[in-house]
């Protein structure tokens, strides 16, 4: 059994997560989040939050997951957001190809053509895993889910495969309604859907999942990041184009300073974020030196971007495995949103001191356009409201006329006026760097990593402020004065905020060995001795030691060790006495 199996397996033991609709014989790609599990990802959204939004005072939002189909029409995925399937011709199963190629252990390029898969399978006589046919030629899939909303079958929409296009589309409301200057980061937690094509890797592939993204705008003639200097001596782990395009397997580590001065990076808000996303994967108990940023080459990356880095990290059973992508998406969305909509999501920057510019002001003239069109007015209103104002001046100066509703309308149906103005303020269109997570795998991730075997038992090491539970108590032995301290001390640890478990039966090894699966990091324990000075134990999940203590100091302990402080430092400081329980 692999280290992936165990995880999986406690995992649906103890309730961390399961597969969905086991009882109709389950759907690939759809996993519950049970009790347990949902606890340790609403701490790792805690964090994220912490780290990314509020210390930057940033903005977040919640937008719908499903938006009409000209949203994704704009944005580019209705184009570009598919992936190469290959179908088996005997048993008719379909697989993502470059998945099937990297588990043969044959490599392949994202950007790779139909033509280019179906050569590398023929080359390598890859055959169906499941019943060792032949594929047929691969083809397009994409990956969006499709649906109609309400009754009217041609009103199609999608189910968003990232959350980003929310803070796109919504940009200009939040820009106006909180007087943000740049830099503005708006950033959402919610889901995202992606009609993966054969998901077989439990949790690390899904086709629903959480996703934790943030768009961060700046104004790109003042590209200069404002957390940088804080960021500048401290390492990544690159595997940057320049080594890939050497054949180099292993990651460099350089300074951001090294990384922005070499171009490796180009973006320097982009080198900050991902020096946060490094501690954040550090701080869920992933080494830094399991992590690493992968580049990805031209026609590896997604259509917006001009840069990107996934940053990995290594598991088990897959290796590296991406759980976090960085992507330089500059004015592309908003660009294109404005495009498609025809609205203005431009933002203004205050100029230092005041330039003149020529002002050209086309205006329709309604009377003109009734007098020689009559009815047809409406229609040529609405559609002449739909081009954005700049678009309508070049056509109608390019060819002395503008076709709108069916008519050729031609310059002298328009007032048309230039003159010279100061202005104080001019409009651009803002670039935008995203760090978007995927918190599903980021949460596998950490229980892999916290995932520990110590004399036949399951230990789970996660770092106590990602603990389903804060803190257990006992007592020794069911008897009626221990219960009731036992009892009084459970309530007033959750009236002091912690999640307590709480459990009286079994003996008190197999307790303690039910609560170090599930990763609680203090066991507290009342005992006969408790009735004499009002003391219990407190025992550390992964050494196995025990402290006496005060009871009145219990709640303070608990906070100190939450916090990231060492279970051995706390008692240290507070002047504990130890000893080791034989478990
Ligand atoms: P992959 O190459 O693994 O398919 P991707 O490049 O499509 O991933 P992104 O589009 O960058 O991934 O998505 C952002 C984040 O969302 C990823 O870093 C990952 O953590 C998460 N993610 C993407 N697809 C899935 C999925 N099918 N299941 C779970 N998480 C996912
Ligand atoms: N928002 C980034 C992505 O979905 O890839």
């Amino acid at each position: 059994m692999d280290k992936a199996e165990k995880v999986m397996n406690l995992a649906v033991r103890r309730g961390f997560f399961w597969p969905a609709y086991e009882i109709y014989g389950g759907v690939a790609g759809m996993y519950v989040w049970g009790p347990l599990g949902v606890v340790l990802k609403n701490k790792i959204i805690g964090l994220w939050r912490a780290m990314f939004i509020e210390s930057h005072d940033f903005l977040e939002i919640e937008s719908p997951a499903i938006a009409p189909y000209v949203v994704f029409e704009a944005s580019g995925h209705v184009g570009s957001f598919k992936d190469i399937m290959v179908s088996c011709r005997d048993c008719g199963r379909k697989f993502r190809a470059d998945t099937l190629l990297v588990e043969k252990g044959i490599e392949v390029s994202e950007a790779a053509s139909l033509e280019e898969v179906d050569s590398i399978i023929r080359e390598n006589k890859v055959r169906c895993p499941v019943c060792g046919g032949v594929f047929g030629k691969s083809s397009y899939f994409t990956t969006m889910f499709k649906t109609t909303i309400g009754p009217y079958s041609e009103s199609v929409g999608f189910l968003r495969p990232e959350t980003a296009q929310g803070m796109f589309v919504e940009f200009k409301r939040i820009y106006e309604s909180f007087r943000r200057r740049f830099p503005i980061g708006i950033a959402q937690i919610g889901r995202g859907f992606r009609n993966e094509i054969s998901p077989r890797q439990g949790p690390i592939r899904l086709r629903e999942f959480d996703m934790m993204e943030l768009e961060y705008f700046f104004d790109p003639e003042n590209s200069d990041c404002p957390y940088l200097e804080e960021v500048l001596d401290e390492e990544l782990n690159l595997l940057h184009e320049e080594l890939i395009r050497k054949g180099g397997k292993d990651y460099e580590t350089m300074t951001v300073r090294e990384a922005l001065e070499n171009k490796v990076i180009k973006n320097g808000c982009m080198a900050y974020f991902m020096v946060l996303a490094t501690r954040f994967i550090e701080l869920l108990g992933i080494p830094r030196e399991n992590q690493r940023f992968k580049e990805k080459l031209e026609g590896e990356r997604a259509h917006y971007a001009i840069q990107t880095f996934d940053q990995e990290v290594k598991l088990d059973r897959w290796g590296w495995v991406e759980v976090s992508g960085h992507a330089n998406r500059t004015d592309y969305d908003l660009s294109s949103h404005i495009k498609m909509s025809g609205r203005d999501l431009y933002a203004y920057r205050q100029l230092d001191k005041p330039r003149e510019v020529e002002v050209l002001e086309v205006t329709p003239l309604p009377k003109k356009i009734r007098r020689d069109y009559g009815d047809k007015i409406r229609d040529i209103m609405r559609d002449l409201s739909k081009i954005e104002a700049e678009e309508l001046k070049s056509l109608l100066l390019k060819n002395g006329f503008i076709e709108v509703a069916g008519v050729k309308l031609s310059k002298e149906y328009f007032d048309i006026k230039k003159y010279v103005k100061q202005v104080t303020v001019e409009p651009f269109i803002p670039h935008v760097v995203e760090p978007s997570f995927g918190l599903d795998r980021i949460a596998y991730a950490v229980l892999e990593y916290a995932y520990r075997e110590v004399n036949d038992r399951v230990v789970l090491s996660l770092p106590p402020y990602l603990a389903p539970y804060d803190v257990s108590v006992y007592p020794l032995v069911e008897d009626d004065k221990l219960l009731e301290i036992a009892e009084d001390i459970r309530d007033s640890l959750a009236a002091d905020g912690y999640r307590v478990l709480y459990d009286t039966k079994e003996s008190i090894g197999r307790r303690y060995a039910r609560a170090d699966e599930i990763g609680v990091p203090i066991a507290v324990t009342v005992d006969h001795r408790t009735l004499e000075d009002d003391s219990v134990t407190v025992r550390d999940r992964d050494t196995w030691r025990q402290y006496r203590i005060k009871r009145d100091e219990v709640s303070r302990f608990i906070d100190l060790v939450i916090q990231g402080y060492g279970f051995d430092e706390v008692a240290g400081d507070m002047g504990l006495e130890s000893f080791v329980s034989k478990e």
